[in-house]
């Protein structure tokens, strides 16, 4: 049996043995064992492919393969077969990449081939060789004229084993593609190829380069137009913490810019971070059908991925998918309007006065939809708190500080077992004494969007029993609430 055929075998079995309630309702989770990165967020015939790094055999981290889901709206996924394993000679994994619909009816997709091996004395030798596989949805062949990218395409100085994540695109006539690399001054880079057929490719030019100013090695680029800007996403390793912006560790950066496509120049002005949760990472993008440009990532941080249930069956979730804008030069990220699709049990509050912590007849439960406006202009409040995912002993913090601008999300009680990051702070802006907050609860997550998406903060909390459930509100001086819950149903 070859790799991908143990893993199908496999993933049958033991995705039989977990119950629905134990997964996220409606976030991506592995089959059985281990998910990392999205991977080939792409349209073919009609519907939404999402893979992902998958290992099948446990819930940590080991010999990727890909996973695979599509779906007609990127809120209920249906579960397909593992899609690549790595059973050619030239690769020990299949590590992350992307996918596209070809005119002539192929699924074709553009992955990593990470090739390790080690000898007797312990010398290590590791390549990181761009692959191609077609295929039609469910089945995948690797190309024979695989690898189609190598060191050979590197620009001068690029290190040839950090060389992977290729994200690729249809631009009229011609197909692109960025990956990134590690530079000689042992930082991120990300390159720029393209191809007349999608299967023999030509370096073009390094169209970022970190320099060292946006931590070490970057991973999984993408880059797209939003709006009259050109907009490239990356996934910076090991950065330093600055201010509230950037977080200590792995972050994803947006660069805004304008790109001067017949010089192949990317020129950006501002970096923002992209979301400032707890757990998330390594993001990908598809422009839907109707032209929308939809991000999904990792909702799990690397530095704290052992950190999983001691029961676990599976492990790793995907973020909702989101839909990007830009106001302002910012982007903006809001959960896919899909999801109104499955809000049932509205439950409305207009203007209702909140102080001694409280809690709403009707708002309550662990997979809803909860907005709501905080007015403060003609209140002494200074601080308002949320809690979530609360009961006598556990909740989850999200406070607002009217004067310093900053949001505080406190998970420290929130069940979890393991010494994970439980506290961090961003700025927010606060327009009229408004504020408006988003929170989109599943079974193990909690994702905030502020001011109609701002700023996002996603986390990850793996409890058990799942029983908190309860949402009280609490300022410290009367402040006016406009409310308004769905729960999710699928
Ligand atoms: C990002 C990453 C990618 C790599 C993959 C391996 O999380 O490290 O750069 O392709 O994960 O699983």
């Amino acid at each position: 049996m070859t790799k991908l055929e143990s893993a199908r075998v496999y993933e049958k079995l033991r995705q039989a043995a977990i119950k629905a309630e134990e997964r996220p309702l409606f976030h991506v989770s592995p089959l059985t064992g281990w998910l990392n990165d999205p991977n080939g967020f792409s349209i073919y015939k009609g519907e939404y492919h999402l893979f992902y790094q998958y290992y099948p055999y446990d819930t940590k981290w080991g010999t990727m393969h890909w996973g695979h889901y599509k779906s007609a709206d990127m809120i209920c996924w249906e579960p397909l077969p593992a899609a690549l394993a790595p059973d050619e000679p030239y690769e020990t994994g299949c590590y992350s990449g992307s996918a596209l619909e070809r005119d002539d009816g192929a699924h074709l997709i553009m992955y990593t081939a990470h090739y390790e091996k080690e000898d007797e004395c312990g010398n290590r030798y590791v390549a990181e060789r761009q692959c191609i596989a077609t295929g039609n949805g469910v089945d995948y062949t690797k190309y024979e004229g695989n690898p189609v990218l190598t060191e050979q395409d590197l620009p001068h100085g690029g290190i040839a084993h950090e060389f992977r994540d290729p994200k690729i695109w249809r631009d009229k006539d011609e197909y692109r593609c960025v990956a990134v690399n590690m530079s000689k001054d042992q930082s991120g880079q990300v390159l720029l190829y393209n191809s007349s057929d999608g299967y023999k490719w030509s370096f073009v030019t390094v169209l970022a380069a970190s320099k060292c100013q946006y931590g070490k090695m970057w991973e999984c680029p993408d880059f797209f137009e939003l709006g009259e800007h050109a907009i490239l996403l990356v996934s910076p390793m090991n950065m330093e913490k600055r201010g509230v912006e950037f977080h200590s560790g792995h972050n994803v950066i947006a660069m805004v810019g304008t790109y001067d496509d017949a010089r192949h120049t990317f020129s950006y002005g501002s970096v923002q971070a992209v979301d400032y949760g707890f757990d998330f990472y390594a993001t990908q993008t598809v422009e839907t059908m109707d032209g929308r440009r939809v991000m999904i990532a990792w909702m799990q941080s690397w530095e704290v991925s052992a950190c999983r249930p001691t029961d676990a069956k599976w492990f790793g979730m995907m973020t909702l998918p989101r839909e990007l804008s830009i106001e302002g030069g910012r982007v903006l990220q809001n959960p896919i309007r899909e999801l109104e699709k499955y809000r049932a049990g509205r439950v409305e509050y207009k203007d209702v006065h909140i102080e001694d912590r409280t809690s709403l007849a009707g708002i309550r439960g662990r997979t809803i939809d909860l907005s709501f406006t905080l007015h403060s202009h003609s209140s002494d409040c200074r601080i308002f708190t949320l809690y979530i995912r609360a009961d006598e002993i556990r909740y989850t913090k999200i406070e607002v500080d009217f004067t310093k601008s900053l949001v505080t999300v406190d998970r420290e009680n929130s069940g979890i077992v393991h010494d994970v990051v439980p506290v961090r702070d961003f700025a927010i802006r606060i327009l009229e004494g408004k504020v408006l907050l988003r929170v989109v609860l599943d079974r193990y997550s909690a994702e905030l969007f502020v001011n109609g998406g701002e700023q996002a903060f996603s986390m990850c909390m793996y409890d058990s029993p799942q029983d908190a459930q309860d949402i009280l509100f609490e300022a410290d001086a009367p402040i006016s609430l406009d409310v308004e819950k769905y729960d999710i149903v699928i």
